[in-house]
């Protein structure tokens, strides 16, 4: 890998782990979901960086893909609470969430914290996905719970969120090799319940899919504001500034110019617990860019 683009994943996975550490402790009870967001999106940039994708907010079953609407007014209980963040330099993006257990099922947040750390071990130049996929399973089920089945680690690219390869969270027969210079995010789910999660009817994220002939003045405005200011990067909802911008994201959505990240909640109403890091395959192992010093 380049020099110049390596600095920059260390650039974006060094300003992640400040401002992770930091909003971590500001989710505790009674605080507002809201406030934390605006924390770690501001504090991104007050660091040089740019948000990757909306400061992401899951409680309980709510795996991943929801962040505070507009006017939320909700506040922390005695939540599993997800923080999944992303950090992104000249389009080079790092990845990292942590959990923050507010409801005392310690055993639960291990179990993705122990199978991450697991699959960091093993990562390597000439590894297959499949064999990542088996440590995270097998720390998770050693714990007594299930991996989410349906959810997997990616790589990252430039201005690509969720790129090619996926990292399994099981065992399978075969995966992708990895190589050198590929950047990859780990992020196993533990789960109490089935160890499969699917869309709710829950939409906070939206994404840039296509140029797509509009009618609306003010949904052409927005999706030329969209491409330029996101590319192809998630946006919140609660970004969209002016009095027309959520009537406009609504005829892009219906013309295919933009598409939503649904809530993704596990299908018993079970809780579930993550973690993640975005890693750079190096040399002989790999780097760990999104880990606090
Ligand atoms: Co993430």
């Amino acid at each position: 890998m380049e020099t110049e683009i390596l600095e920059n994943y260390r650039k974006a996975g060094r300003i992640l782990a400040e401002v992770l550490a930091k909003a971590g402790p500001r989710v505790e009870l009674g605080a507002s979901l809201l406030d934390v967001a605006n924390f770690v999106e501001d504090a991104i940039r007050s660091k040089g960086a740019i948000p990757a994708f909306p400061c992401n907010i899951s409680l309980d079953r709510n795996a991943a893909h929801y962040t505070p609407s507009p006017l939320d007014a909700a506040r922390f209980g005695e939540n599993m609470v997800k923080l999944d963040v992303g950090v992104h330099v000249d389009g080079y993006i790092a990845d990292a969430a942590i959990t923050v257990d507010l409801g005392g099922h310690d055993k639960l947040v291990e179990a993705s914290h122990v199978a991450l750390e697991a699959a960091l071990e093993i990562i390597r130049p000439g590894i297959d996905t499949a064999q990542i996929g088996k440590a995270i399973e097998e720390a998770i089920t050693g714990y007594g719970y299930k991996p989410v089945y349906n959810l997997t680690g990616h790589g990252l690219s430039r201005y690509l969120a969720h790129d090619e390869p996926a990292v399994p969270n099981r065992a399978m027969e075969k995966g992708t090799v990895l190589k050198d210079g590929d950047v990859i995010a780990i992020e196993p789910f533990a789960t109490n319940g089935s160890g499969r999660i699917s869309e709710a009817l829950i939409n906070e994220i939206y994404g840039f899919s296509a140029f797509r002939p509009v009618r609306l003045p003010a949904a052409r405005m927005l999706l030329k504001e969209i491409s330029e200011s996101y590319k192809t990067l998630p946006f919140a909802r609660r970004w969209l500034k002016g009095e027309r911008a959520e009537y406009a994201l609504m005829q892009l959505l219906r013309s295919g110019a933009v598409h939503r990240y649904p809530v993704l909640w596990e299908i018993e109403g079970a809780l579930v617990s993550q973690a993640e890091h975005t890693v750079v395959v190096l040399d002989k192992g790999c780097e760990v860019i999104t880990r606090s010093i």
